[in-house]
């Protein structure tokens, strides 16, 4: 396993890293049970897997806790978050109710600290909130020693240009960790993102680097004939059919482990966060993310194609 540290927190992740929420939520989204889900969190682990994403909306907090039973809890990056989003109706959680999520957090988790604690699913509009009303109760979090770093996750699927971070970037400079929509089709984070992240040693955490667009043929097809009709990519330069099919090849057996390759190696990234319920795809998942890069034929292709898109997350 290759490791590197997360900018400036100074904390030494693996560069694969387990996301326990996305469409897999370690399989519970499609019927495993919690000692199911706490095996995958396990194995993760054996392969040198030490940053593990999870987040009181996705429930497998008690499958991270399950797990932690059998392993040494300081020798892992724990991360998990609490969002501000509520229906249209309903205000946005006060700093109280904020807190009372991340004590939840750690009662779940049964830890005393969380190392990376995110606002999820940060949207543009709730900045101003979330710097007058939640900061101020973290930053309290944080010296109570509850929290080791402040982070936030953007919407990708929602901001798939990215509106949030920088936004974000422009008022504050104390969230040391950001969570960034990244992919093989959408790639404009290298504009929009990691420059300003990359100058301030912020650390990226990469997410959506593998999602239905890359593990589900037609969706490609879906996803690719949409960006030609909106002009993002050219229809004669695309192979409509099969849009990825260039990258495969002997030492590139899939889609997928192309997709993990092209995220692994981005500048200013430091983890991929890989969500899956499947132990198969989990060790194929870590192999492709401790390969080299794509070659410099690939890579140059996926800009000429997909260089100009920002409007889609690949969900
Ligand atoms: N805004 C946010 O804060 C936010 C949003 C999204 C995600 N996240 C975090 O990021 C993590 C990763 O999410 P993601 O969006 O990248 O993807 P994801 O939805 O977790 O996972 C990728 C999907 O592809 C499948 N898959 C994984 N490896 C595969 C392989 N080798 N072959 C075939 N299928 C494979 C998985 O299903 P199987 O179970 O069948 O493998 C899963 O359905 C999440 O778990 C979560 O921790 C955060």
């Amino acid at each position: 396993m290759r490791y590197q540290s997360l900018g400036r927190t100074g904390l030494n992740v693996s560069v694969a890293g387990l996301g326990c929420g996305g469409h897999s939520r370690l399989g519970t989204a499609y019927g495993k049970d919690l000692d199911h889900a706490a095996s995958i969190v396990r194995l993760a682990v054996e392969h040198g897997v030490n940053y593990i994403d999870t987040a009181e909306s996705y429930k497998t907090e008690p499958a991270v806790a399950r797990a932690l039973r059998d392993l040494d809890r300081d020798k892992l990056v724990l991360s998990t978050k609490a969002g501000l989003w509520t229906r249209d109706d309903v205000p946005m959680p006060t700093a109280d109710e904020f807190i009372a999520k991340l004590d939840g957090s750690l009662r779940t988790l049964g830890v005393e600290t969380i190392d990376v604690y995110h606002v999820h699913a940060l949207a543009e509009h709730q900045i101003d909130y979330a710097l007058s009303d939640i900061l101020p109760a973290l930053e309290h979090a944080k010296k109570q020693g509850k929290i080791r770093f402040l982070a936030v996750s953007e919407v990708f699927h929602h901001d798939p240009a990215h509106a949030t971070l920088p936004a974000l970037m422009r008022r504050t400079d104390a969230f040391d960790v950001f969570m960034v929509g990244l992919n093989a089709l959408n790639f404009s984070a290298r504009r929009a993102v990691l420059p300003m992240s990359r100058e301030r040693g912020i650390g990226v955490e990469v997410m959506f680097a593998v999602r239905k667009a890359l593990t589900d043929p037609a969706h490609l097809r879906e996803t690719v004939a949409g960006l030609i009709a909106s002009g993002q990519v050219d229809a004669d330069q695309v192979d409509a059919d099969d849009p990825l099919g260039f990258l495969v090849d002997d030492e590139t057996p899939t889609v997928m482990d192309a997709g993990y390759r092209f995220c692994a190696h981005e500048p200013g990234c430091h983890t991929v966060l890989f969500g899956t319920g499947n132990p198969d795809h989990l060790r194929d998942n870590i192999a492709s993310l401790n390969k080299p890069t794509l070659s410099a034929d690939k890579l140059a292709q996926l800009a000429t194609l997909f260089g100009r898109v920002d409007s889609v997350s690949g969900n």
